[in-house]
């Protein structure tokens, strides 16, 4: 099979091969009135404030940067002198020469020592021999060779540190800085100078007065102050930020939930504890976060301090970790992870005895517990490391959790609390044209009428802007950031057109020339054209169905000022950091439902963020009729995080996956395991009778599978199905869950025999599928059904090219409906391979016919036509066939393409140890690994090696390619100078963590040959 070059069908016509279709430009700004609001609102008391620019931290500029700050840049790694022959440092050759390593070192002493050691009477003379000379050497080598793999290793880590230091001339150590002096002071500069041309001296100093300076800065090394303030700009901690350090739960160690309103600072005292963590217990620390782009993010704002402080930051995300996670014995790591990762770390670390390698688990946005389908994942989580009661400490925080102690009962945690925010946020609703300003109070919330508003608009102007959006927005853009929060995606862009139809020439005018680069760049990866129109007047729009690369230059443009209007959806409030001067919610909805208090609080909170802008606020537009719910919504108080356990089979889940890590092993250690939940304390509503609709409506034939004590109902006003617990019994919920285990044949009873016959004690295995579902990290019906797929195309797999196996890993629950009448004519554009497989499936042109027909197929099932579908379209993409152009061949948006590709690479993985666990399975696993990596990289052919780096999209990998830097090594041996010369638009700061965070990729890789290394000298027992 050839994975890399297929080609497409030569006889298919060149358009259609490309699945391009002409398109009829679309002509949004026809309107010639270009200045429908006059800025000038009869009151403007906040006006004076909004000339200060909304001005963002340094973020992680995965894409092209639109500020050039190359003056004000420090680099903490500049002036030590480059390392030379970082890769021909002497380890590879020692390993390469292993048996001569071991005689030249040892000849005299085994010489000297043989006739000693040599009185074994009960072997022949040369086996004495063989023993004699293996025991000598072995003993007299071990030191000598672990010394040599020691100092090969340490001095490849403080080579790459220090590669190209001395090019550039910024240093964290030259400035006059008071916080760099304390460290001048400290001794290290000192140390740093003296042992300038000795690395192994310099690495061991660095060692000493780490542990000389430790308790200095809130128990870390002083070190640690000054990469705070050159990194993060932050020059003191808050009162509270001290005050939270300093409880006695963090000193005694034990589990803290800690609130505070959205922008207080949370981040930073978790990463204050993680640092801790790692530098004084030298145990690994887990920080969990809610989204991929976010442990990006993490993961370069944290290299400077891995490089610095001489540990590793480990990415697990998407297709990246290492499961079970490296072990390491000289470095320790912060494993940076989303809530499923974070599942597959921690099980894989149980399943090898190796929890206690891990001393805290922080996990962010702490209220994601209570969401449906991750809440689930993350309440596993917790519950297994609880449970598994291995002295982890766990630390959680949140900004919007409205049942503190419940979760602080669950977690056995003690609860801080604090009203702090650093940048005051003043809160509007706007109904009709009053602006009322929202006060909070110990008795609830209140309006208070703050000014009508009055824009000038037009005629025409009025009756496209009802709401006076354009008119709320133009009081902020150009000169400060604004966010417009949007029901929907469809209203984003709505929106956005809006705006720019109400185009003020102050608008227009702003930052020209970046814009029209950013329209290149955003053209260049395919980007709509009403999208590239709408940035030249500042304007853009933010959702799940533009593809990530075109996010990202969004994301950077708005953070630069480039853009200074972001028309977005919801999922931008909890997702990556977009301060902003004023934030606008559209209307109180998300999606098709009433906002929530949660929700509400995110969104506002995005506006003044500390140090991003000197203040905040945020309007959120209420139609009269919708005013008296949403005051109920506002004055209601946060929403409980209840246990998502009840769902799906997500308890059958934690404790089949307690019973396959020996947590537990018959029904009375699962009923703890279960207790031990969020479930007992948070359980989901009890359903009201009215609403309840059957398990079997909800579930249809899975319904066997659904335990008793739970009921589906539909919430009111919408078609949102809600799972409820019928009772608080989770005794009852253990045991319907158990059974379904037993019945699935997932557990099975030791002996023999099935639910009836078991007691509390009676002992359960898990079952080969059981084991690898959750290898698989896969539900069990999920795992099942795959394998029946499986059992199917043993039988007649196509491996004509990668089709076939592109469709076993679609996942079912894809979203996407296939246009029925387009597929026909992708049915007759099938090559052979296509056919063949199509036939497999038992898909025939008959059946493509009835469906242009509008005809129903029964011979086929639905799913089996969607995935067929889909995996048409995982092909073109494998073939390399651009985004944009496989996008439009089948009619879906580039965002929802990108989720189909990513999350066919994460089931592709998942299957992959799925079979690892079936020996019958091997061909498969042999077939899918493969399979998984290139799938992670389809997308952008050619870029892998760059793509690698954190938070690096395929813009910035470009960018990198175009001027010689061709993989992570290149990028690390470059200086942050070099870098900011042959790339435009970037920053200094982000040149400086691209460049540590591939230093510190290196250095991980680097570990990983070292605890290789180390895993083979204990297997020799040397
Ligand atoms: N002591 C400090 N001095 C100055 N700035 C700080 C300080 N602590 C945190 N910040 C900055 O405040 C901003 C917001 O912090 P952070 O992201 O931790 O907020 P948060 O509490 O997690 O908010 P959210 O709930 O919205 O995620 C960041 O830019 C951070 O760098
Ligand atoms: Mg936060």
């Amino acid at each position: 099979m050839n994975f890399h070059n297929e080609p497409c069908d030569p006889s298919t016509p060149k358009r259609r091969r490309l699945g391009i279709t002409k398109t009829k430009p679309q002509n949004v700004f026809k309107a010639a009135n270009s200045s429908f609001i006059n800025t000038t609102p009869i009151q403007m008391r906040l006006s004076s404030n909004l000339a200060n620019r909304c001005d963002s931290p340094p973020l992680p500029c995965n894409q092209i940067e639109y500020l050039s700050e190359s003056t004000s840049s420090s680099s903490v790694t500049n002036d030590i002198p480059c390392s030379p022959g970082v890769f021909e440092t002497c380890f590879f050759k020692d390993i390469a020469n292993w048996d001569s390593f071991k005689v030249s070192k040892n000849k005299e002493n085994i010489l000297k020592d043989y006739a000693d050691e040599f009185n074994d009477e009960f072997q022949t003379r040369p086996e004495q021999n063989i023993t004699t000379d293996c025991s000598i050497s072995t003993s007299k080598c071990e030191k000598l060779f672990r010394d040599e793999i020691e100092q090969s290793f340490n001095n490849l880590n403080q080579s790459i540190i220090n590669i190209n230091i001395n090019k550039d001339k910024s240093s964290l150590f030259e400035t006059n800085d008071s916080f760099l002096l304390d460290i001048r002071e400290s001794g290290i500069i000192t140390n740093q100078e003296n042992s300038k041309n000795d690395e192994i001296n310099k690495f061991t100093n660095n060692q000493v007065i780490l542990n000389m300076n430790q308790n200095n800065f809130y128990g870390l090394p002083m070190i640690v102050k000054g990469l705070f303030k050159t990194y993060r700009k932050i020059e003191k901690f808050y009162d509270w930020q001290e005050e939270c350090l300093n409880l006695d739960t963090i000193k005694e160690r034990r589990n803290l939930i800690y609130a505070l309103p959205t922008s207080g600072g949370k981040t930073l005292v978790a990463e204050v504890l993680m640092l801790r963590e790692i530098l004084n217990r030298k145990k690994n620390a887990l920080f969990i976060l809610p989204f991929v782009a976010i442990v990006q993010e993490k993961i370069w704002s944290l290299a400077p301090f891995a490089l610095q402080l001489d540990f590793l930051v480990e990415e697990y995300a998407g297709g990246k970790g290492h499961i079970p996670p490296k072990k390491r014995r000289k470095k320790n790591s912060i494993y940076i992870a989303t809530i499923e990762k974070g599942l597959a770390l921690i099980r894989s670390l149980i399943e090898l005895d190796r929890l206690d390698e891990l001393g805290l688990i922080v996990v962010d946005e702490l209220h994601l517990i209570g969401e449906p389908g991750r809440g689930s994942t993350l309440e596993m989580l917790l519950t297994t490391v609880i449970f598994a009661n291995k002295g982890i400490q766990i630390v959680g925080m949140s900004a919007t959790i409205g049942n503190l102690p419940d979760l602080a009962t669950f977690l056995k945690a003690d609860v801080y609390e604090k009203q702090f925010r650093p940048v005051e946020l003043v809160e509007y609703v706007k109904l009709g044209n009053v602006l009322h300003r929202i006060v909070w109070g110990p008795g609830g919330m209140e309006i208070v009428p703050d000014r009508e508003l009055s824009f000038d608009y037009s005629r025409a102007g009025a009756a496209l802007d009802p709401d006076a959006l354009g008119g709320l927005v133009a009081e902020t853009a150009p000169r400060a950031a604004c966010l417009v929060f949007c029901p929907t995606k469809r209203n984003c862009e709505n929106v956005a057109a809006l705006l720019c139809k109400l185009r003020r020439r102050e608008m227009t005018n702003h930052r020209v020339e970046e814009r029209v680069a950013l329209q290149t760049a955003l053209r260049n990866e395919g980007a709509g054209l009403d999208l590239v129109k709408f940035v030249r007047f500042g304007v853009a729009f933010h959702h799940a169905g533009l593809a990530g690369e075109e996010r990202s230059l969004l994301e950077h443009a708005f953070r630069a000022g480039v853009i200074s209007v972001l028309c977005c959806t919801s999922t931008l409030a909890a997702g990556v950091n977009l301060p902003a001067r004023r934030v606008i919610i559209r209307a109180p909805l998300v999606g098709r439902e009433f906002i929530t208090l949660g929700a509400y609080r995110q969104m506002a909170g995005r506006a003044g963020r500390a140090g991003a802008c000197e203040a905040g606020e945020s309007v959120v537009v209420c139609a009269a009729a919708s005013w008296a719910r949403l005051r109920a919504v506002l004055a209601g108080g946060l929403g409980a995080a209840r246990s998502a356990l009840g769902a799906g089979g997500a308890a059958g889940a934690l404790l089949l996956s307690g019973a396959a890590l020996r947590l537990a092993g018959a029904r009375r250690g699962l009923r703890a395991l279960l207790r031990a939940a969020l479930l007992p304390v948070a359980p989901p509503e009890p359903a009201s009778r009215s609403r309840r609709r059957s398990c079997k409506e909800k579930c249809g034939p899975r319904a066997a599978i659904v335990p008793r004590s739970i009921s589906y109902e539909t919430l009111p006003g919408s078609n949102r199905v809600v799972c409820r617990l019928r009772s608080l019994d989770v005794d009852r919920v253990c045991d319907d869950a158990v059974r379904a285990l037993l019945e699935s044949g997932a557990l099975e009873v030791v002996g023999g025999g099935g639910w009836d016959s078991i007691d509390d004690d009676t002992e359960l295995a898990v079952s080969k599928l059981g084991r690898a579902a959750i290898k698989g990290c896969m539900e069990l019906s999920v795992a099942k059904r795959l394998l029946e797929d499986l059992e199917i195309a043993s039988r007649s797999l196509v491996l004509m090219g990668s089709l076939h196996l592109l469709y076993l890993v679609t996942p079912h629950d894809s979203g996407i409906k296939p246009d029925y009448r387009h597929y026909y004519s992708l049915y007759c554009e099938l090559d052979e391979e296509g056919v063949q497989t199509a036939k497999i499936l038992g898909i025939t042109e008959m059946n493509a016919i009835r469906m242009m027909t509008g005809k129903p197929i029964t011979n086929v099932p639905e799913s089996v036509l969607c995935r067929f579908y889909i995996a048409l379209m995982l092909r073109d993409l494998w073939r390399q066939m651009p985004f944009p152009a496989v996008a439009e061949k089948y009619g879906v948006s580039r965002g929802a393409l990108q989720a189909q590709l990513a999350a066919a690479a994460a089931f592709a993985g998942g299957a992959t140890r799925l079979c690892e666990e079936l020996p019958a399975r091997w061909g498969f696993r042999a077939l899918l690994e493969p399979l998984a990596l290139r799938l992670q990289h389809c997308a952008a052919p050619g870029l892998e090696r760059l793509l690698a780096l954190p938070a690096v999209r395929k813009a910035r990998a470009l960018q990198l390619l175009r001027a010689g830097y061709k993989c992570v090594e290149d990028v690390a041996r470059a200086s942050a100078g070099e870098l900011t010369a042959a790339i435009g638009h970037l920053s200094r700061t982000a040149a400086d963590h691209l460049v540590s965070s591939a230093r510190m990729m290196l250095i991980e890789k680097v570990e990983n040959l070292r605890a290789e290394a180390e895993d083979v000298m204990e297997g020799l027992k040397i």
